[in-house]
């Protein structure tokens, strides 16, 4: 198969804009105009977890927005932001292939000034999870996602289920700050053998990466106890973490929370997500499930 017969479709006239300025104006020019204009924000290393939220937007908007941004308010001080992998070329090339219009990739110096003092912090869902193994995180996240909508202006964004806890995160700042955005969400990509699609996993080694489907088959088992009519969270997160232990992951949390709430419960009564962090040497990994 020749190149060309592998990728029958390639936007070659997308637009690469590099700073929140020419972003802005360029924004306001859209939505002057008049179509709808939907937006991806992501930090790279593009996979086809990113591709599918872009295909989402490219059905339903008339402009298709995505961000590059490899966020650093987001990493700790002793976490993985040097190391996170990065390809701009490949990264370029893929969004054009999901038919993106334009691509703002701006320097970390356009996004902060040096002196930058004001920052969005999520109080209630945010001190949980991944939250409270990894503190600052989400401040980060909601600072860096604010200022993106206030310069992209999209119609909606559109967000990866995987980052189940990123997603009430933002749909709660979304609500209380009035941010005149939709936010819509998109299914988790999985490799076959059910590992969900996600840029660290590239830090495995061969060895880990067999392992990480261990994941994906305690949220199964979550699945089938569930089905079953198991309601005790004890009981299914005990059944979890024997399936984590025997691997060489480190279980860093397993949780079943109110989906809304984010706060743990004893009985499955009404919507939960059952969220999973595991450590392996080379990556942390999270996936998650909503049991209804
Ligand atoms: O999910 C991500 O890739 C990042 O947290 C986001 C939303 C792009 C903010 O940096």
């Amino acid at each position: 198969m020749d190149a060309s017969e592998r990728r029958p479709y390639l936007k070659e006239d997308m637009e690469i804009i590099r700073t929140p300025e020419e972003m802005q104006e360029r924004a306001r020019a859209l939505r002057r105009a008049g179509g709808t204009v939907g937006f991806v924000p992501t930090m790279g290393f593009l996979h086809e977890g990113h591709l599918s939220l872009m295909r989402i937007v490219r059905e339903r908007a008339d402009t298709v927005i995505a961000s590059i941004f490899l966020n650093p308010t987001q990493f700790g001080p002793n976490e993985d932001l040097d190391a996170y992998p990065r390809d701009f070329e490949r990264d370029e090339v893929l969004c054009r292939e999901a038919g993106v219009d334009i691509l703002f990739y701006p320097t970390a110096e356009n996004m902060y000034a040096a002196d930058a003092s004001v920052w969005v912090d999520e109080e209630a869902l945010s001190s949980v999870l991944c939250g409270a193994a990894r503190p600052g995180h989400f401040r980060g996240v909601c600072t860096i996602v604010a200022k993106l909508l206030n310069i992209v202006q999209p119609d909606f964004m559109v967000m990866g289920e995987k980052d189940a806890q990123q997603l009430r995160v933002l749909r709660r700042m979304v609500r209380d700050l009035h941010f005149p955005v939709e936010i819509v969400s998109g299914p988790t990509i999985r490799e076959p053998d059910g590992l969900a699609m996600s840029s660290r996993n590239k830090y495995l080694s061969p060895a880990e990466r067999a392992e990480a489907v261990c994941l994906f088959q305690a949220l199964e088992k979550a699945k089938a106890l569930f089905a079953e009519g198991e309601c005790t969270a004890e009981k299914i997160k005990a059944a979890l973490h024997e399936i984590i232990t025997v691997t060489s992951g480190e279980v860093d949390y397993i949780e079943i929370v109110d989906d809304e709430t984010l706060q743990p419960l004893e009985l499955l009564q009404k919507p939960v997500l059952v969220a999973l962090a595991v450590k392996f040497s080379g990556a942390r990994l999270i996936d998650n499930t909503v049991l209804a």
